[in-house]
């Protein structure tokens, strides 16, 4: 698809990834609006040349009046990239059932809110392009990822059951599974994280995926590849494999 002049909704724009992949469409000359909570923050990356529509994506009517609010601005939507999220370790020791549902809220909940904000008027009009945020800690269960781990495997399985309900009425649908990126979320990380890129490659890419209309946007290359691979790994071996970075301590807090 063509960027310059696409009209973009872009949420969880107010830092890490969705900011820079703001700046990057209205580089490439797209017509942008960006959505998040923090106000100030998303002033700073909008400049001059964005709309601001702020929101808090768990709260069902204000998301859905927030995607009226952008369509108006911009004139119409030509993609929807829902991409607002939150993550922290999972502890089993101090089992925290509130700190599960925090994250299925703004992560599961907070897409099908935003998905309620922009389907009906695409299937209206018979166009529309959608591009959801999952990750590939979706693909397998990784201990310290268990609330995490399972929204994001949520997203996946609902992005894959619209690209068949959608796509047949004009509307492409586009998963994003980025590996280790360096953003505010992940710099709290204390464990290591192979092949972290910065949140400017993971725009370049992503703007890249929804140029050639690829149906899940994998990056970096080599992560792409190894959790692929991980998806074929037989369940017994994987709890093996697992089970023993979970006792060297690599996927848990340090320090
Ligand atoms: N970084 C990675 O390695 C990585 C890998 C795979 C997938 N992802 C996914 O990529 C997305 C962006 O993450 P990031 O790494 O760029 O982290 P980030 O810098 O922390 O960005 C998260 C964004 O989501 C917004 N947000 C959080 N809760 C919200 C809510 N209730 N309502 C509206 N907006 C909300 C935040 O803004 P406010 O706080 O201002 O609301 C912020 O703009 C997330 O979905 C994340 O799961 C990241």
């Amino acid at each position: 698809m063509e960027i310059r002049g696409a009209r973009v909704w872009v949420t969880g724009a107010s830092s890490g990834i969705g900011a820079a992949l703001a700046r990057e469409l209205a580089d490439r000359g797209a017509v942008v609006a960006v959505s998040a909570r923090s106000e100030d923050k998303l002033r700073a990356v909008a400049g001059d040349r964005m709309h601001v529509v702020p929101v808090d994506v768990t709260d069902r009517e204000a998301t859905v009046a927030a995607g009226a609010a952008v369509r108006e601005a911009l004139g119409g939507l030509d993609v929807a990239v829902l991409n607002a999220g939150t993550w922290s370790q999972f502890s089993v020791e101090e089992w925290d059932s509130q700190e599960f549902a925090d994250h299925l809220q703004i992560n599961v909940m907070g897409t099908v809110h935003a998905l309620e904000a922009v389907v009906p008027t695409m299937l209206a009009e018979g166009r529309g392009r959608i591009v959801g945020t999952a990750s590939v800690a979706g693909y397998r269960g990784m201990p310290g990822s268990e609330a995490y781990g399972a929204g994001k495997a949520a997203l996946l399985n609902l992005f894959e059951a619209l690209r068949g309900s959608l796509g047949p009425r004009g509307i492409v649908v586009q998963t994003l599974a980025p590996g280790f990126v360096k953003t505010p979320m992940t710099d709290r990380n204390s464990f290591p994280m192979p092949f972290l890129i910065s949140a400017e490659a993971a725009a370049k890419a992503i703007v890249a995926g929804i140029e050639k209309d690829k149906a899940e946007l994998v990056f970096p290359f080599p992560m792409m590849l190894t959790m692929k691979a991980a998806r074929l790994v037989p369940v017994r071996a994987w709890t093996a494999m697992t089970a023993t970075l979970a006792r060297r301590g690599v996927t848990r807090r340090r320090g």
